[in-house]
């Protein structure tokens, strides 16, 4: 079960909110609004924008359910990842293009040249985030960009402080990020700093973003993101200025403080 509503958001913008009874709903519902997306590009590439961290587990998992059960071919569909920490080796237990591999990549059929990830180990960061933003621009631009959202109202790596207009670039992460991220390290203290990421502007392109939220921790953030004016306070906060279709697929804890209109 699950159930849909709109709010209005401060800048009067319509988001399309879909609460999901579990996290494994969740997953489902947004692997099901991917595969229609790629669906209605009827063959065209399909440039998908994705996410790490906790929340996105199950839509991966629930992808690569559907990918198996209806032997779908992943050819024409490229990726895009929103960040990486800086200075950690690809193959690293921690980066999050061991993630990828661990929780979809290597349960795919994803060609390997479809998989663009940002260069934690660069020796010039500038010419490695231009050089993203380029690839991104020359593909077409990002169909559907996939979003997390700290308990600190991050997107991506852009913590709070972070203007509108970012694009791709090195970031020193909050000690709150460092903190929560630390759990994912075999050491903890192993917990990068600093990463690379899109920035809020890179991501305002894509031209649809669905947003994913799980847990109780989530639920301010989630409300400030829609139901306070833009601010570089709350980086969620610039998604009301996105000018294309925008959803949040949330579980019910992460969707407790939003406006539920009157039936
Ligand atoms: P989480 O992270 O899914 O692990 O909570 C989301 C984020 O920080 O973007």
């Amino acid at each position: 079960m699950s159930e849909h509503f709109s709010v209005t958001a401060t800048t009067g913008r319509t988001v399309r909110i879909l609460v999901a009874e579990s996290p494994a709903r969740l997953g489902w519902a947004a692997a099901e609004l991917l595969l229609q997306e790629w669906k209605a590009r009827e063959g065209r590439a399909f440039r998908v924008g994705l996410p790490t961290g906790n929340t996105p587990r199950l839509f991966y998992s629930v992808l690569i359910g559907m990918g198996l059960e209806r032997e779908i071919d992943f050819h024409d569909i490229s990726t895009w990842n929103l960040d990486e920490y800086l200075d950690l080796p690809a193959w690293h237990p921690g980066s999050y293009r061991t993630y990828m591999e661990k929780h979809l990549f290597g349960f795919v059929n994803l060609p390997r040249e479809n998989i663009h990830f940002l260069n934690g180990t660069t020796r010039d960061w500038k010419v490695t985030c231009n050089r993203y933003e380029r690839l991104i621009r020359e593909s077409g631009g990002i169909d559907l960009q996939v979003l997390g959202i700290g308990v600190n109202g991050h997107i991506a790596f852009n913590e709070p402080g972070t203007p509108g207009e970012s694009r791709t670039r090195l970031v020193r992460l909050s000690e709150r990020t460092v903190q929560e991220n630390a759990r994912l390290f075999p050491d903890p203290k192993e917990a990068p700093e600093f990463a690379l990421t899109m920035g809020i502007q890179t991501i305002l392109e894509a031209k649809k973003i669905v947003l994913l939220a799980s847990g109780g921790g989530k639920a301010n953030a989630v409300y400030e993101s829609l139901c306070e004016p833009p601010d570089p306070r709350v980086p969620a906060s610039f998604l009301q200025n996105h000018p294309g279709e925008l959803i949040y697929i949330l579980d019910r804890a992460a969707a407790a403080e939003l406006p539920v209109p009157d039936e």
